[in-house]
C-alpha cells in the first residue's frame, strides 16, 4: 500500500512509526514531513494548507489511504478533497473538524446537547465584549473563536487584562479573522487530562489518557507552549471519571454531531479539567495531540493502520483496540527561548539505540546532517512498566541526545507521580 501522511511534526513521526509496522504498507510519503521524519518515510516538500497539491500529488501517485493529522488542512476540508477523488481518508471532513475550527460553534453544540463545560459568552461586536466584561467575574478567559496555533486563549487576571485581550484579538487582529469572535468563558480550576479517541461516527474508542505540560518551564510557570511533555496513562482519570465521561462527555459529543449532520470520523481529542463538579470539557481537537500522540501510540498494541481503515469503512465497533498497561512519558527537547526567539541551525545528534523512540518535530536534513530548525525540536519517549521507570528512562535518553541550545523541562510526569504516591 501507499500510505500519504500530511503534517511534518513529532506527532505525525509518530503516527508514521506506528503505520511503518504494517506489513501491507509499502511506502509512505509525509507532506512535508521533516528532516527526522526523512529516515522513516518519503517527504516531499507540499505544505499542509496546499490542499489542490495535495490532491494532485495524491492522484499521481496512485495513494492508496492518506491520514491527514493537522487541524489546518482538516479545517479547509483537505478530507472531502481527497475522498472526491476516490482516496480513502482517516480525519473528519470539513463540516466536522468546526468542532475544533470554530470555539463559538463547539460551545453552542455543548450548550445544546446538553455536555459540561465552562459557562460562556460569545461576541462578533467588540463593544458588546468589552461592556459585558464590566461586570464579569475575574480571572476570566478570553478564546479567539478561531484556530490561533493553540495560542488563542489568554486567562485575565483583572478587567485590564482582559480588555487589552479582547482589543489585541477583535481590533488588532492578533490572530487574524480567527478573532473575528470571540468566547469569554468562566475560569475553572482542576486537574487537565487529554483523551484522544477513535470513532467512526456510530461508535467511540478512547484511547489511554494522557497528561500534557502546557507552560514552558518547571512548575507550570513561564508561557503557554504547544506543549513540552506528556504522560501516559494520567492519574486523575480514574475508573469512576472514565465511566462518567463516557456516558456524558464522548457519547453525546459524537451523537450530537451526528444529529447537526457533521458525523465526525477520525481521532477526537477531548480536552478535559477536572473540576468540583465533575469533568468538563475545556476544549475539542479535531486531530490527534502533540505530544499527547507521542506517549499514546507507544503504547497501542493493536495494529494503527488497521484500526484507521475501520474507522474510514464504519466498522470500528467489529475491531478489538488493545493498549498495554504500561506507562510511558515524553520529554520535549526544545530550542532554548522557545516559544519565543530562539537560534537555530545546531547540528543535532542521537545515538542510533534509542532512535525508534525520539520523535522529531523541529529539525531539517543539510548534507546528511540533521539541524534545529524550529521552537520544538524532538520528543523523547519511553514505555517501561511504571511511570517512574518511564520519566526515568526518558530522561536517560535526553541525556543521550546532544544539540546546541537545548532546552528540556525536568519535571515532566512529577505531579501525575506525586499524586500517585497520595492515592
Ligand atoms: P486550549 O487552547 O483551549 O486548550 O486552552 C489552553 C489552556 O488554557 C488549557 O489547557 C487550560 O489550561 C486553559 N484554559 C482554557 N479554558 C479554560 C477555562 N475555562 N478555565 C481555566 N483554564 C482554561
Ligand atoms: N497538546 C495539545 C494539542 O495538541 O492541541
Amino acid at each position: 500500500m501507499k500510505i500519504l501522511v500530511v503534517g511534518g511534526g513529532g506527532r505525525e513521526h509518530a503516527i508514521i512509526k506506528a503505520i511503518k509496522k504494517n506489513k501491507s504498507v509499502d511506502v509512505i510519503y509525509a507532506l512535508p514531513g521533516n528532516g527526522g521524519i526523512a529516515s522513516d518515510a518519503i517527504c516531499v516538500n507540499i505544505g499542509t494548507k496546499e490542499i489542490e497539491k495535495i490532491v494532485d500529488f495524491s492522484r499521481q501517485n496512485r495513494i492508496d489511504y492518506a491520514i491527514v493529522a493537522p487541524d489546518d488542512p482538516l479545517v479547509l476540508g483537505a478530507v472531502d478533497a481527497l475522498e472526491a477523488v476516490g482516496i480513502p481518508c482517516f480525519g473528519p471532513n470539513k463540516s466536522a473538524a468546526i468542532i475544533e475550527g470554530s470555539k463559538a460553534f463547539s460551545k453552542e453544540l455543548m450548550k445544546k446537547y446538553g455536555i459540561p463545560t465552562a459557562a460562556y459568552e460569545t461576541f462578533s461586536d467588540m463593544n458588546k465584549a468589552l461592556l459585558y466584561l464590566e461586570g464579569a467575574s475575574y480571572p476570566t478567559v478570553i478564546k479567539a473563536d478561531g484556530l490561533a496555533l493553540g495560542k488563542g486563549v489568554i486567562i485575565a487576571n483583572d478587567k485590564a487584562e482582559a480588555e487589552a485581550a479582547v482589543k489585541s484579538m477583535m481590533s488588532d487582529k492578533i490572530f487574524g479573522d480567527s478573532g473575528n469572535c470571540v468566547v469569554i468563558e468562566e475560569f475553572l480550576t482542576g486537574p487537565e487530562i487529554s483523551v484522544l479517541a477513535f470513532t467512526d461516527g456510530k461508535c467511540i474508542v478512547p484511547m489511554v489518557s494522557s497528561m500534557d505540560h502546557k507552560r514552558a518551564r518547571d512548575n507550570d510557570e513561564g508561557l503557554n507552549t504547544g506543549g513540552m511533555g506528556t504522560v501516559a496513562p494520567n492519574p486523575y482519570y480514574t475508573d469512576d471519571v472514565k465511566k462518567i465521561c463516557m456516558e456524558k462527555i464522548f457519547l453525546p459529543t459524537i451523537n450530537a454531531m451526528k444529529a447537526e449532520g457533521r458525523t465526525f470520523k477520525g481521532c477526537l481529542y477531548f480536552g478535559l479539567m477536572l473540576t468540583e463538579n465533575g469533568p468538563k470539557v475545556i476544549e475539542y481537537n479535531c486531530r490527534f495531540g502533540d505530544p499527547e500522540t507521542q506517549v499514546v501510540l507507544p503504547l497501542l498494541e493493536t495494529d494503527l493502520l488497521t484500526i484507521m481503515q475501520a474507522v474510514t469503512e464504519e466498522r470500528l465497533s467489529e475491531i478489538e483496540v488493545k493498549f498495554s498497561e504500561d506507562a510511558a512519558c515524553c520529554v520535549i527537547m526544545a530550542s532554548a527561548g522557545y516559544p519565543e526567539k530562539y537560534a537555530k541551525g545546531f547540528e543535532i545528534s542521537i545515538p542510533a539505540e534509542i532512535s525508534d523512540s525520539v520523535f522529531v518535530a523541529g529539525a531539517a536534513i543539510d548534507n546528511d546532517k540533521l539541524l534545529t530548525s524550529g521552537g520544538r525540536v524532538l520528543g523523547v519517549s519511553a514505555t517501561a512498566k511504571t511511570l517512574e521507570e518511564a520519566i526515568r528512562q526518558a530522561y536517560l535518553s535526553v541525556e543521550k541526545i546532544h544539540f546546541e541550545n537545548a532546552y528540556y523541562r525536568r519535571d515532566i510526569g512529577a505531579k501525575a507521580l506525586a499524586f500517585n504516591k497520595e492515592r
